[in-house]
């Protein structure tokens, strides 16, 4: 399924250096993980949100997620560092 497309992983989101991207860092200041079993699905989920809607509504932040299930329950915190990326990404200059 994947022929002939490019694939991003969580750890493709960070810098060549290592450095978080914007949205790793929001969810490491929300604190949008637990045990961290979905955190890469919600944190590609995120990603490929933000780079269709730098402006999302929380019901698209909540559909945008809706194909991962947090077992630990963690959405209200993943939905926040979602909206924060958001925010810092729209201010960066
Ligand atoms: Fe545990 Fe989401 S943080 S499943």
């Amino acid at each position: 399924q994947a022929d002939g497309h490019e694939v991003m992983t969580a750890e493709g989101l960070a810098d060549a250096d290592g450095m978080l991207s914007v949205l790793q860092d929001s969810f490491w200041e929300t604190h949008a993980m637990q045990c961290g079993y979905c955190t890469s699905g919600m944190l590609l989920a995120g990603h490929a949100l933000l780079e269709a809607n730098q402006d999302p509504s929380e019901e698209d932040i909540i559909e945008a997620i809706g194909g991962n299930l947090c077992r630990c329950t963690g959405y209200r915190q993943i939905i926040e560092a979602i909206a924060l990326a958001a925010k810092r990404l729209r201010q960066a200059p």
